[in-house]
């Protein structure tokens, strides 16, 4: 039994000698042996297969296409017509019964942003802009580059936001949503983490003695 590993130890190194052994030759100029030989940084996965389990869409915007996660999916309270199925004024009876209560407001200002704003009262499951038209679930980025253009380009562009896997192609970006709740959408200041001086100084000490 014990005698079989050297012979195969021995065909690996042959293997080895052979499977490395490609020519300079076999490339025409340096550039093609990069290209030729060249990785993506995540191994030879594609955006796509990184993001198995995740339900990508294809957006087009401008001269940009690329992915982005889909929401509809993600959303807990949709298809919002499976309770709003008819007109706002005509749902909860003229009661109060808050069903939205956890939904707070803290974007630009009270007197210019109400959930009418973005939510279509008589067809809540499409969002709706500002000139009245319908907005896709999945496409809330076209809601926000209404009136945040900037963010909106350097996003298209990839320097706003983030990539939702690495470099290799197909792009994927993620979406506004993503990062900020379009409620309340600014982040929360945070302070830095303590730092203990009184370890420090013990620490010190100890090093003393
Ligand atoms: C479980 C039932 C239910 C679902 C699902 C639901 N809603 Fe509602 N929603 C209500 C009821 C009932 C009211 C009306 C009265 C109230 O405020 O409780 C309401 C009111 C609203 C209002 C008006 C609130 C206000 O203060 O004027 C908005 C906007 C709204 N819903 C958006 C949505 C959106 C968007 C979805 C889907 C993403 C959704 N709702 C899904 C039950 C629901
Ligand atoms: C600035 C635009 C904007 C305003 C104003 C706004 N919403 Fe929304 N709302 C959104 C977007 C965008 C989503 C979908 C977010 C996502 O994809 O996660 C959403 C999602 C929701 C949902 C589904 C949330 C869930 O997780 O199930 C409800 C319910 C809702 N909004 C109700 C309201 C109510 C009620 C108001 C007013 C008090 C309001 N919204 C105001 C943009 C807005
Ligand atoms: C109707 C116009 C309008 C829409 C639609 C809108 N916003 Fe805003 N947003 C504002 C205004 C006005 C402010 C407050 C002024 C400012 O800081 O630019 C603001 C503030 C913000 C801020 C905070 C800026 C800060 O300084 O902290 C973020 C982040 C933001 N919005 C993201 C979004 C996202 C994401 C969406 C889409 C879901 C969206 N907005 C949709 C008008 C809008
Ligand atoms: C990967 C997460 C991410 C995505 C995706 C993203 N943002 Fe942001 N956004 C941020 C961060 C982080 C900041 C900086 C917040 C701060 O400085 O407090 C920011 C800041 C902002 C601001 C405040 C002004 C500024 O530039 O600092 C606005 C408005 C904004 N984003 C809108 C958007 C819109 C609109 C989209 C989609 C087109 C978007 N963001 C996509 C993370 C994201």
């Amino acid at each position: 039994m014990k005698n079989k590993y050297p012979t195969y130890g021995f065909f690996l190194v042959l293997l080895m000698v052979f499977s490395s052994c490609k020519n300079e030759a076999d490339y025409h100029t340096i550039t093609d042996k990069i290209e030729a030989e060249q990785k993506p940084y995540h191994g030879d996965l594609t955006s796509e297969e990184l993001l198995t389990g995740t339900e990508l869409i294809k957006i087009t915007e401008g001269e940009f296409t690329f992915l982005i996660p889909e929401r509809k999916g993600q959303v807990k309270s949709f298809a919002c017509i499976e309770c709003h199925s008819k007109p706002l004024q005509q749902m909860g009876n003229g009661k109060e019964t808050k069903a939205h209560w956890d939904i707070k407001i803290n974007h630009a200002s009270v007197a210019s942003m109400n959930c009418a704003t973005c939510h279509n009262p008589e067809n809540m499951n499409n969002f709706n802009s500002l000139t009245g038209k319908d907005i896709d679930f999945n496409l809330s980025h076209k809601l926000c580059a209404q009136c945040h253009s900037s963010q909106f380009e350097d996003w298209k562009g990839g320097a706003h936001g983030k990539k939702v896997a690495g470099w290799a192609p197909p792009r994927a970006s993620m979406t506004c949503v993503n990062c900020h709740n379009p409620h309340s959408p600014s982040f929360e200041p945070r302070w830095p983490v303590q730092f203990n001086t009184q370890k420090v100084i013990e620490r010190n000490e100890g090093l003393e003695h």
